[in-house]
């Protein structure tokens, strides 16, 4: 592998119904990271998928989709590394060395797994319980330095961080003694970087600008799904919610205005620019000559994406070929991590008996 000063590690769940925040919050950012001086690694994480039941079939389909959607994109398969995460064993085998540093009160403090299990915790499977170690193990397979994500995840990056420092501590003696410290402490995990920001680092429904937009919502018209089409989008654009007051002439205005700061944040967005920005110039607007240039925006970026989507959709062998290319060079990465923490924690490794 080529020395790259970062490395860039994200992932997004193949369980359906990719919006437009998971577009500006995630690909979007992963597209412009691949300009830095960084080895990219972006993964379809169906190990996370099965946390929720998800129909085998469909989950085929939806792994390629999301896939799909990253070349779509604008990700580019040769310099970045697109995979799908069962594909390298390293993520569920140090996920389980994982579960053996991190702590079940730091889990319990995870309102994602709240929201997800809803009332009847009881019932909810361990995986999903244990989804926020499994992306830490994603992560630090890779060793990564920096992770561009969403603003709702920033909790699990919290914790990647613990269990990081926490390895780092635990088996300090060990890492020296086994040569991978850093030089400068003990550390062998990075303390990684989490990347969350811009206007759309939470993109909130449609129809209500308190929620997120999310993949489950029941109502489709809360969210722009990538795979829209024109008319689609503007019907769900000109069916927002929004309140009866025009758009205000500074962000301070938007205060109390949840649903008019969500479409100025979207619209910020989509066009590179700040929610200033797009105040000066349509402070005083209307929402419905604001919602008007806000489709146009949306469609002009969306359906170059969504019809590159249908085409390479329509040839899944070139996706498995992608897949199956990323995973080789990530496990490539992977293995020599996983042989460190085998060292480090004291298992012994397989010798090779005779020559294959
Ligand atoms: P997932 O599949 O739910 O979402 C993928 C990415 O989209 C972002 N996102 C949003 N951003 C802005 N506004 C929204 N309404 C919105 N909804 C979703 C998410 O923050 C995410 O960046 N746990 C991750 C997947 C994962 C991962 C990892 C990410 C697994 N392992 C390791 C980073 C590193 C998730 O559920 O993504």
């Amino acid at each position: 592998m080529a020395a790259f000063s970062e490395l860039v590690f994200s992932g997004v769940q193949p369980t359906g119904n990719l919006h437009l925040g998971n577009y500006l919050g995630a690909i979007r950012r992963f597209v412009e990271m691949q300009a830095r001086d960084a080895q990219c690694l972006y993964c379809v994480v169906d190990l996370h998928a099965i946390t929720l039941w998800q129909d085998p079939e469909a989950l085929k389909a939806q792994i390629r989709e999301v896939t799909a959607a990253f070349l779509a994109a604008g990700i580019d398969p040769r310099r970045s590394i697109v995979f799908n995460q069962s594909q390298v064993p390293q993520h569920a085998e140090l996920a389980w060395v994982f579960n053996c540093v991190a702590r079940l009160g730091w889990l319990n403090r995870m309102t994602q797994f709240k929201d997800k299990a809803g009332k009847d915790r009881e019932a909810a499977s361990i995986g999903l319980y244990d989804y926020p170690v499994l992306m830490a193990a994603d992560i630090l397979a890779y060793r990564a330095t920096h992770v561009p994500v969403g603003e709702d995840q920033k909790q699990h990056l919290e914790l990647t961080r613990d269990i990081a420092q926490k390895f780092n501590t635990d088996f300090a003696g060990s890492i020296v003694a086994h040569g991978h410290g850093d030089g400068e402490g003990t550390g062998f995990f990075p303390v990684t970087e989490p990347l969350i920001g811009g206007p759309a680092a939470r993109v909130m429904s449609l129809r209500d600008g308190t929620r997120k937009m999310s993949k489950s919502d029941a109502s489709d018209n809360a969210r722009i799904n990538l795979t829209d089409d024109a008319d689609a989008i503007a019907s769900k654009v000109r069916r927002a919610k929004t309140d009866s007051d025009a758009l205000p002439s500074e962000v301070a205005g938007l205060a109390g205005r949840a649903e008019a700061d969500n479409l100025v944040g979207i619209f910020a967005a989509l066009k590179g620019i700040t929610r200033d920005a797009v105040l000066a110039e349509y402070g005083g607007a209307q929402f419905s000559a604001f919602k008007g240039a806000l489709v146009e925006l949306a469609v002009e970026t969306l359906s170059p994406i969504a019809a590159q989507m249908k085409r390479l959709s329509a040839d899944p062998g070139h996706i498995d070929a992608v897949l199956a290319d990323g995973s080789e060079r990530a496990e490539a990465i992977a293995a020599p991590t996983l042989d460190a923490v085998k060292d480090i924690v004291g298992f012994v490794r397989r010798t090779r008996l005779r020559s294959v």
